[in-house]
């Protein structure tokens, strides 16, 4: 892959051609990523009003997302629906604990939240922001799986709508150039990689809201002090991918004068240019320091802090 090869006017202009082949309506899950935003725009162009925009609100989304991802399509002219879920996600992913399963539930969640609002729209296709590197990875047959990406492993063998994927032969850095392309704000805050099943593989084991919602608290935590640091110019760019993820077990420390027992927060930070594989990021001590004595100071319940220094391979940047 080369991203010297590949020419956004071309891509638009052969892909708006064979979207003109579709008949009916479309619906598209948007998750506010630059993935799913880049093949809504696409197709939204040729469809118009044909095509539905739903926004799900899984529980699993950043702080402050869902504002967000409204005022942007409301900049894009694209109407957006947003569905709120949370409850139906945490009961659907009660006791599951294992990434995998975690990642088919939350997949099949999705889908059923889909097939309700296409039913409602009379919709005949689904509209995915599907990558090469998310099938890749999902194995398609030929490969082993690494992890079931929940926009390819999740769905149903017998789902009626059928899937338009506009995006599914591109890599990360030809999606953003497609992006650029199409004015989308470069923002600092938003533009890095978000998996679709969210926080949720972000919290290991089983979910629970306390633990998704520091996971929330931490991650923001992690993303303002790198950041702002990047502002000041303390580090040279942002690295690719950034956050935190709550661990599935509990350690020993002290708050106050009390023993205490709390959650551990790994921050992981990498490198990367299409995900496939990565390094992790060399951060400044002063600046771990620092996000580690916020989270521990501002975070009821969490004592330790812990920085992942493993490339991909052979770990992946998600930790489930
Ligand atoms: P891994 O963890 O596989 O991540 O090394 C590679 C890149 O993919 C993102 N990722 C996902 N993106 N759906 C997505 O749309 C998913 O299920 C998913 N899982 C991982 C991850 O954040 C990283 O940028």
């Amino acid at each position: 892959m080369c991203i010297f090869l590949f020419s956004t006017e071309k891509f638009i202009k052969k892909t708006s051609e064979e979207l003109k082949h579709y008949d009916g309506k479309a619906i598209i899950a948007v998750s506010g990523g630059v993935d799913s935003s880049v093949a809504c725009i696409l197709v939204h162009k040729i469809f118009g009003d044909r095509l539905k925009a739903v926004f799900v609100d899984t529980g699993f989304l950043r702080k402050g997302e869902i504002t967000e991802v409204s005022l942007k399509f409301k900049k894009l002219g694209i109407p957006l629906k947003t569905v709120e879920a949370r409850d139906v996600f945490l009961k659907n992913l009660k006791g599951v604990a294992d990434p995998e399963k975690k990642r088919k539930i939350i997949g099949k969640t999705f889908i059923e939240i889909f097939d309700s609002e296409a039913k409602a729209f009379g919709a005949d296709f689904l509209v995915q922001g599907t990558i090469a590197p998310d099938w890749i990875e999902s194995g398609s047959g030929i490969r082993d799986t690494i992890k079931s990406h929940h926009n390819v492993g999740g769905l149903p063998k017998n789902m009626k709508l059928k899937l338009i994927e506009p995006l599914r032969d591109l890599y990360k850095d030809e999606v953003r150039l497609l992006a650029e392309e199409y004015g989308l704000r470069k923002d600092l805050y938003w533009s890095q990689p978000f998996p679709g099943p969210g926080l949720a593989i972000r919290v290991l084991g089983e979910l629970t809201e306390e633990k998704i919602n520091i996971c929330r608290q931490a991650n923001a935590v992690v993303c303002d002090e790198i950041f702002s640091s990047f502002e000041k110019k303390e580090i040279p760019s942002l690295p690719w991918q950034y956050f935190a993820v709550v661990l599935d077990s509990k350690s020993v420390g002290i708050q106050g004068d009390i023993r205490a027992y709390g959650y551990t927060i790994a921050v992981r930070a990498v490198e990367a240019t299409d995900g496939l594989t990565a390094t992790y990021a060399r951060l400044p001590q002063d600046l771990l320091e620092k996000i580690s004595i916020r989270i521990t100071n501002e975070l009821k319940g969490v004592n330790r802090v812990v920085y992942d220094v493993t490339h991909k391979p052979p770990g992946s940047i998600e930790w489930e």
